[in-house]
């Protein structure tokens, strides 16, 4: 069997792309579409997660940035700018890394996961950290970009929602048809709209009957999208959503209201359970912004919203080695034991005897 081509070989004849651009990839997409039989069961419905964290650099982005960054080397860049609250920047790096193209990668001081700053440091991105929050790194980014020789890779580059489209396609491709709904978190709206995109361009060419209801879930303490506002200091601990003014927030009420779905906010102690139980019961482990479509399930399921008989897709965005600080903060006093190197001890310490 051949090897999967990553997301531009795979469906370049549906990407808006320069037509034979020589795709740049790490062999990304083609990730798990995993039952959880946690959440099928409390829903009654058949509940899909798209496992993104199973992508070359642990996060969805990679989808968007073999497209993005395939275009920038094929139009001559030299070097490549984002803004980002981590995995963007991951991303962009290692793409970047790829095919000999410098990275440079604006992120809010002090709000990054470490593994995702390990990432960006070790694919040898240049990392400025800004005083000031992602809405300020994707101004600074623009900027740069229009006024001196870097190309911009944020999701506002329209090749990255062409890229991350593909994540539509797969889901339908292994369901035979779309999911009645599909739930995921939504930070800078980049990767809803994106979905929405795939969704409808799959329907129109007659691969799926229907286009599913987008429900997208929020930070409460991040959640512009659920108050028709921008937000001034977002604030959560889900830090890859920690997002005030969505740059694709047109597109992402389009696809909202396009699809009857709608934009909800979950608290943080909501989506760090989520992840939690997520971990335990299904063994996926994510990071905490990705579980907060899970939260948004959950919630709904307490508001007394019945998802019983359909079937559910929902995205979960990273992987949870991108962040163990805050996975493990949330747990309180677990204490590992230390023990002799002895069989009656270790028996004894593991409760077996
Ligand atoms: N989940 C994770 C793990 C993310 O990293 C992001 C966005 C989202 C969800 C939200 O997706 O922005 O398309 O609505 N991370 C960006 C970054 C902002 O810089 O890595 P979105």
């Amino acid at each position: 069997r051949p090897q999967w081509r990553g997301v531009i070989d795979e469906y370049r004849e549906l990407l808006d792309l320069p037509a034979g651009v020589p795709a740049v990839t790490l062999r990304e997409g083609g990730t798990p579409l995993v039952r959880s039989g946690w959440l099928s069961g409390l829903t009654g419905a058949e509940v899909w997660l798209k496992v993104e964290g199973n992508n070359p650099t642990g996060s969805f982005k990679d989808r968007g940035m073999t497209a993005a960054i395939s275009v920038a080397k094929h139009e001559g860049a030299r070097a490549v700018v984002c803004a980002s609250t981590g995995n963007t920047s991951a991303s962009m790096a290692a793409y970047a890394a790829n095919c000999g193209l410098t990275p440079l990668v604006l992120v809010p001081e002090g709000k990054i996961a470490a593994g995702k700053m390990a990432q960006a440091i070790m694919h040898g991105a240049q990392v400025l950290m800004v005083r000031g929050n992602f809405d300020d790194c994707l101004t600074l980014a623009r900027q740069l970009a229009e006024s001196y020789p870097v190309a911009l890779v944020n999701s506002v580059n329209p090749a990255r929602l062409e890229g991350q489209k593909t994540a539509a396609f797969e889901i339908v491709d292994f369901l035979g048809d779309a999911p009645d709904v599909h739930v995921l978190p939504v930070g800078n709206a980049g990767n809803i709209s994106a979905y929405w995109l795939g969704y409808t361009q799959y329907a129109a060419a007659g691969h799926a009957t229907r286009r599913p209801v987008m429900r997208g879930f929020q930070a409460a303490g991040a959640a512009p999208l659920v108050n028709g506002a921008p937000v001034a200091d977002p604030e959560t601990k889900a830090t890859a959503i920690r997002i005030g003014n969505p740059a694709s927030w047109k597109l992402a009420v389009a696809a909202a209201e396009e699809s009857g779905g709608r934009f909800r906010a979950v608290t943080d102690d909501q989506i760090l359970s989520a992840q939690r139980e997520l971990a335990r019961r299904d063994g996926v482990f994510v990071e905490p912004a990705s579980a907060t479509g899970v939260a948004g399930l959950l919630d709904d399921l307490d508001r007394g919203e019945s998802y019983a008989g359909l079937t559910v897709a929902v995205t979960v965005t990273g992987h949870g080695l991108k962040d163990t600080v805050t996975a493990l903060e949330g747990l309180g006093d677990v204490v590992d034991s230390v023990v002799d190197a002895d069989v009656a001890d270790v028996a004894r310490a593991a409760g077996l005897a």
